[in-house]
């Protein structure tokens, strides 16, 4: 991958994530700029890191980057972008969160190469998976360095794929449930948490390696017949684990085609 310069506008918890992932040994772009807000993040990147600089404003680092990252929140992307000037076929990441692409476009006002992704927190130890939408080779080459990149052919695919980052939160409550459940029927504080987490990352690596295997049929391999796995899963579904769970899919998945994401 040629090394270019990559430029942030919104220097928050995102964009922090992606500089640091792009810039760990060996760095994969030469120069980062970013935007001057929020002013700590910014600092600490800069002190951290000498492939980061500080610009001006935004569009300093529009004027200094191959290609610029969106980072900042939606609700203010429309104000943010609509005063600044981008270089015809300037090579433009949005990050904003379930944004009309039309919408960027005509805000930002000139025919930029356009890509939308969804970074997740993971970047920053080039672990991430992103979805990318359209495809595109110089943005996916970016990602892949953060960990996996997911190229997306139809918008309606990386919404999908968007409803289900939003799943991050459930899982992580169903592990702090798991070992609150432990810790409240006596099992020492911290043992809980050191066999869940193990325990949900084989899960992950189970179904990453056997990718020819349906998942459904990995879920029934590992629920033996009368064993204790098989009644979980029967006492989840009975409950209405699964139709919960589809249902707040559903749901939101409509949010984000309505463009309602943050
Ligand atoms: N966090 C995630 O895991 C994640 C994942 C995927 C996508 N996203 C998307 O990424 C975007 C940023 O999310 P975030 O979590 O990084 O939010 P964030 O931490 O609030 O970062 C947004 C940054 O934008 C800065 N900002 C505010 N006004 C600005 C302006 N006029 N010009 C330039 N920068 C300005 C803010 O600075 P101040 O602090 O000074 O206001 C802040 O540092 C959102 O659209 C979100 O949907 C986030």
């Amino acid at each position: 991958m040629d090394k270019q310069k990559i430029g942030f506008i919104g220097t928050g918890t995102i964009a922090d994530a992606m500089v640091r992932g792009l810039l760990a040994s060996p760095a994969a772009v030469s120069e980062v700029t970013i935007s001057p807000r929020n002013v700590e993040i910014a600092e600490r990147l800069a002190a951290e890191f000498v492939e980061v600089s500080i610009a001006a404003d935004n569009q300093a680092v529009i004027d200094a980057s191959d290609m610029v990252v969106l980072s900042v929140r939606p609700q203010i992307a429309q104000d943010v972008l609509s005063g600044l000037t981008f270089r015809k076929n300037q090579s433009v990441v949005s990050v904003i969160a379930a944004t009309d692409r039309r919408a960027l476009l005509a805000w930002i006002g000139t025919d930029v190469h356009l890509v939308q992704a969804i970074p997740l927190p993971f970047v920053a130890d080039r672990e991430g998976v992103t979805a990318v939408f359209p495809p595109d080779p110089r943005v996916a080459a970016i990602f892949s360095v953060l960990g996996i990149a997911i190229e997306c052919d139809t918008k309606e695919e990386y919404d999908l794929l968007a409803a289900t980052s939003a799943l991050m939160s459930t899982v992580l409550c169903i592990m702090a449930s798991s070992v609150e459940w432990l810790e409240k029927r006596g099992l020492p504080k911290g043992k809980g948490r050191a066999y869940i987490a193990p325990l949900f990352i084989s899960l992950s690596q189970t179904a990453l390696r056997s990718q020819s295997i349906p998942l459904e049929q990995l879920s029934q391999e590992f629920a033996t017949k009368g064993g204790l796995n098989e009644q979980v899963l029967a006492d989840f579904e009975k409950n209405g684990g699964r139709d919960a769970l589809t249902a707040a899919l559903d749901r939101v998945l409509q949010r984000i085609r309505n463009g309602g994401g943050t």
